[in-house]
């Protein structure tokens, strides 16, 4: 069984990133990467994807990732070459339907032509290691969809080359919504400043500030209630995952939106807290950062040669007897 997973640099990681990702990346022997190559499919800024790159990279050290598993994706040149390949494995029928590129493209000309193809890089991505366990939030759900579907062509057209990976959704925070707007996703790539959005690297007092603020819904009861209660039912989320309970039964322990506050509140600052020590102290030594990453990309470099080798071979690319 090997898990992997990888984060787009598109923004400052949020609370989200950590509960519906980040806490989950625990494999020993799992892959989990800095996506930067999946940041420039829209309009970017080179030295903001560096900073952002490098600060994402420590702050998945610094979570407590497992030593070897965590690198940068552009370090391993493997993902970008089997990305190639798949892209002539897929169709344009199917990468049309992706509600990503719905959303943020479609029929517009200057679109990135990387927007189009980039569940091939996914794909890639998930391929190259033998992967069987994905986990990530419910917004990917059908990206790995479509690389099972690859998988599966490639197999079959080709010969059995690559592992057909499962989907694995979390139990809890699947979704964790913005504060101030608790029917939409807290997002990453909402401005910097965005109360509804608590990054793992704002200073606590902020922190605990958002979530006093967050908004809440009409009459006074705690309960959890997706539809009638949307700003209510984030924070039992949020409270829930952060301290393994159960949010239906923590809504029974509030009397009060209030004492719900200040409990969330806490809670997130007790999962944070620690991860930003950890974070300053890895920010603070560069070189043992970069041993930590360079460790992961030979690590990663090794484990993905084979199956680009038996890739580039199946599709009939052998060159010179190599
Ligand atoms: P993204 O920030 O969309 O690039 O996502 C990076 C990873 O974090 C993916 O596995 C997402 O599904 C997960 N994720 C992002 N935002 C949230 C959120 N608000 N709640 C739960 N998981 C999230
Ligand atoms: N597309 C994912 C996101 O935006 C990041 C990602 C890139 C990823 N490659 C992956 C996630 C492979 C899981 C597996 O969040």
């Amino acid at each position: 069984m090997t898990s992997l997973s990888g984060i787009t640099p598109s923004g400052r990681l949020t609370l989200g990133n950590h509960l519906g990702a980040l806490r989950r990346f625990t494999d020993p022997d799992g892959f989990y990467f800095v996506a930067n190559l999946h940041a420039m499919t829209t309009k970017h800024d080179p030295r903001r994807l560096v900073a952002l790159t490098r600060e994402m990279a420590t702050l998945m050290l610094a979570a407590g990732l497992p030593p070897g598993t965590v690198f940068i994706q552009s370090d391993v040149p493997a993902h970008a070459q089997l990305a190639y390949l798949l892209e002539c494995t897929s169709y344009v029928g199917e990468l049309s339907r992706m509600i990503q590129y719905k959303e943020k493209g479609n029929g517009r000309p200057m679109t990135r032509a990387s927007l189009f193809t980039y569940p091939c890089l996914m794909a890639a991505d998930i391929l190259l290691y033998g992967t069987d366990r994905v986990p990530v939030g419910g917004d990917q759900d059908q990206h790995v969809e479509l690389a099972r579907d690859v998988a599966v062509r490639f197999n079959r057209e080709y010969g059995e080359t690559f592992v057909v990976p499962q989907l694995q959704k979390a139990a809890l925070a699947m979704r964790i919504k913005d504060l101030q707007n608790p029917t939409a996703k807290m997002s990453k790539s909402d401005e910097d400043n965005a109360v509804g959005t608590i990054r793992l690297l704002d200073p606590p007092d902020v922190i605990r500030r958002q979530v006093m603020r967050a908004v809440t819904d009409s009459g006074g009861e705690v309960r959890h209630d997706e539809a009638a209660k949307p700003g209510i039912t984030n924070l039992l989320e949020i409270l829930a995952a952060c301290t393994d309970g159960d949010p239906v039964e923590l809504a029974k322990a509030y009397p009060t939106y209030g004492a719900l506050k200040a409990d969330t509140a806490d809670a997130v600052l007790a999962v944070i807290e620690p991860l930003q020590k950890e974070y300053a102290r890895l920010a603070s030594d560069p070189v043992a950062v970069d041993d930590l990453l360079a460790e992961g990309r030979d690590r990663a470099i090794e484990a993905s040669r084979p199956r680009l080798q038996a890739a580039v071979h199946a599709m009939g690319l052998a060159g010179s007897g190599g």
